[in-house]
Formats: C-alpha cells, sequence, structure tokens
C-alpha cells in the first residue's frame, strides 16, 4: 500500500490551502502545547511538554496546517492523537480544529484519516471520549456506549491507591 495515498488530499479553504501531516516524530511539543492552550482546549490544560513527549512516544500525531506554500511548516490549525494497541483496540483523543477554520471539513478529514492509518494495525475497533462532541461522531460510524453489548469500566489512580494496588 503507498503511504502517500493515505495521506488526506490538501483542503482548499478561504483562509488558504490546508495541508495534513503525521508529524509524530518532528512536532514540536512546545508548539503543541501553545496550539491547545490558544483553542481553550480544557481537557489539555494541564498537560506538560513531558506529558506532550510520552504522548507522542506511544501514539501517532496527525495535524493539519496553513500552507500557502503547499509546504509543511505553516500555522497549525488541526490535530487529532491516535493509539492502539495493535491488535483489538484503537483510540482517537484530541481533536481539535483551530476556531477561525472550523466547519471547514479539517477534522473530518483528520478522523478519516487516523481511522485508515496504518500504524493502527489489524484493530477490531475505534473508541474515543466526548463530552461535545457526541454528535460530531455517528458520520463516521460511532455509536454511544450504551448501544453497545459490554461495559466501559475505569478506575483512576487515586481509587487505587486508596485500596493499596498502586
Ligand atoms: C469538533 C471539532 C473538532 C470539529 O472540527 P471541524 O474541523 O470544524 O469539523 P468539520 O469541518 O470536519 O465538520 C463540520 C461538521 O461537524 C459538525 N460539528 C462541529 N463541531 C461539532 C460538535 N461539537 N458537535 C457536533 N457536531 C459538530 C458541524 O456542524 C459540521 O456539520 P455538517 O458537516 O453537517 O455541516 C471542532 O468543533 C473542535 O475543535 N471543537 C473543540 C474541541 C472538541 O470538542 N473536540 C472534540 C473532542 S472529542
Amino acid at each position: 500500500m503507498d503511504r502517500d495515498l493515505l495521506v488526506p488530499e490538501p483542503l482548499s479553504t478561504p483562509h488558504g490551502t490546508v495541508a495534513f501531516f503525521d508529524e509524530t516524530w518532528s512536532v514540536d511539543p512546545r508548539e503543541l502545547q501553545i496550539f491547545f492552550q490558544a483553542e481553550e482546549v480544557y481537557w489539555t490544560a494541564d498537560r506538560t511538554i513531558g506529558q506532550w513527549r510520552r504522548l507522542l512516544a506511544c501514539s501517532r500525531l496527525l495535524t493539519a496546517r496553513l500552507v500557502p506554500e503547499g509546504h509543511r511548516g505553516g500555522r497549525l490549525v488541526g490535530a487529532t492523537r491516535l493509539w492502539s494497541d495493535h491488535a483489538y483496540e484503537a483510540k482517537l483523543y484530541d481533536v481539535v480544529t483551530a476556531r477561525d477554520l472550523m466547519g471547514q471539513g479539517i477534522a473530518t478529514e483528520l478522523v478519516k484519516w487516523a481511522l485508515r492509518h496504518p500504524w493502527a494495525g489489524e484493530v477490531q475497533r475505534y473508541v474515543l471520549e466526548t463530552r461535545d462532541a457526541a454528535d460530531f461522531y455517528p458520520r463516521f460510524g460511532f455509536r454511544l456506549g450504551a448501544e453497545v453489548d459490554s461495559f466501559h469500566m475505569r478506575v483512576g489512580l487515586a481509587e487505587l491507591e486508596q485500596r493499596g494496588l498502586r
């Protein structure tokens, strides 16, 4: 499979051309932090550079950039992060588009790219968690957990520590 064919085609927007990149190994975590803070992405508000680095080490970072010249290096305007166990489950995180570029199809292209990204491997399902955008994901086939046949369960670190399990 030709990997280049899997990258979304650049999008033409009123602000210029938006191109897509896999920047897992090349992105500056400080640029990511600034972008997510500028877009007031509340769930990353406390995320440190060190945490960004560790996340990049175990997942893939797909980006969208305004690139009038058609080259890498333009303003970061969208991102998503893909994680996978490479056998059963892959998960989408941190789907964000810059406010002034919303509605141009950027997140749609990033999500579709993540869903076909070969790095995820032979998984059986894709999952995500969202508080604000549950109505955005059915167009890709995502359904609420209540409609599937098992329970999503979780335990936090504080609870594990309280039980002496950590
Ligand atoms: C959700 C988000 C990523 C969509 O990005 P985008 O690039 O504007 O999306 P696209 O242009 O690809 O798609 C636009 C479509 O999604 C819909 N949409 C956008 N945000 C939505 C939301 N929060 N809930 C439901 N639908 C949404 C639009 O109404 C539009 O629908 P249409 O195609 O029927 O007209 C963007 O609004 C965002 O960054 N929100 C803040 C961060 C966030 O909540 N991310 C999701 C975390 S799981």
